[in-house]
């Protein structure tokens, strides 16, 4: 048995999904699996390797890693270490583990950032096999029409050769018509090229004035304040999970 291993009940009441009386009955009810099997009441498992589900959906029960939700302001930059000195967003997010922002937001682009050590959360995140949605907030100059919306998100624009960019969803939110016109608007992509929402837009012909990501799959900035970081909940990294099929 390795040193590892803790009694399931207080895995799960650790975990905030229950307390240790209703993490018995969760077993007994036959609605908690271990690697897939029924779990036993009394079992003990390997916190950091064994796979636990409650209903089939999958907790986190490594008590050593860590996920956290950071918005990002404008002008930190997203890499882990900056020779220039610059901030970066591990600069803002101080923490002893060693977590790596997942993925990327350009210097000048805001909003949402999770950040974690759970590397295979990261590899699924990340890769574009996972189709993992992500949502921006676009102000843009001139006026969108709905051709440009449908064009977005039917057919996509060529940013560069190979496949074009294209939107999942896109939707107008607020339109000014004084001093040449602004648009807000928000799109959902599953890619992450380079520059891709800015560089996409401006081939539409409306160049991004500012650009804040508001969600990552089942994640959401929410009330989050520029600079501000929190730890996810345990409904929002279990959601992450299954997102991306762990
Ligand atoms: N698209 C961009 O243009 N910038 C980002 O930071 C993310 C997506």
């Amino acid at each position: 048995m390795s040193s590892e291993e803790v009694r399931l009940q207080k895995v799960l009441s650790s975990a905030g999904i229950a307390s240790r009386r209703a993490a018995e009955e969760l077993i007994t009810q036959g609605r908690v699996t271990v690697n897939g099997k029924a779990a036993r009441l009394g079992q003990r498992v390997d916190a950091e390797r064994d796979v636990v589900r409650v209903d089939g959906d999958r907790i986190s029960t490594d008590v050593k890693k860590r996920y956290y939700a950071l918005n990002k302001p404008e002008g930190v930059i997203t890499t882990s270490k900056d020779p220039g000195g610059r901030t970066t967003v591990l600069d803002i997010v101080g923490t002893e583990e060693r977590v790596v922002p997942v993925g990327r937001l350009d210097i000048a682009t805001e909003g949402l950032i999770l950040l974690t050590n759970d590397g295979e959360l990261v590899h699924r995140l990340t890769h574009p096999s996972f189709k993992v949605d992500k949502t921006y907030i676009a102000e843009v100059s001139g006026l969108v029409t709905h051709e440009t919306v449908r064009t977005l998100t039917g057919p996509g624009v060529r940013i560069e050769a190979g496949r074009p960019a294209k939107a999942s969803k896109a939707r107008v939110l607020q339109v000014s018509k004084s001093a040449g016109g602004r648009t807000v608007m928000e799109l959902t992509l599953h890619e992450g090229r380079r520059h891709v929402v800015r560089r996409m837009l401006a081939e539409a012909g409306h160049p991004v004035l500012r650009l804040v990501r508001t969600g990552v799959g089942p994640i959401s900035l929410g009330r989050l304040k520029p600079g501000d970081y929190r730890t996810l909940s345990t409904a929002e990294v279990t959601a992450l999970f299954k997102t991306v099929g762990l």
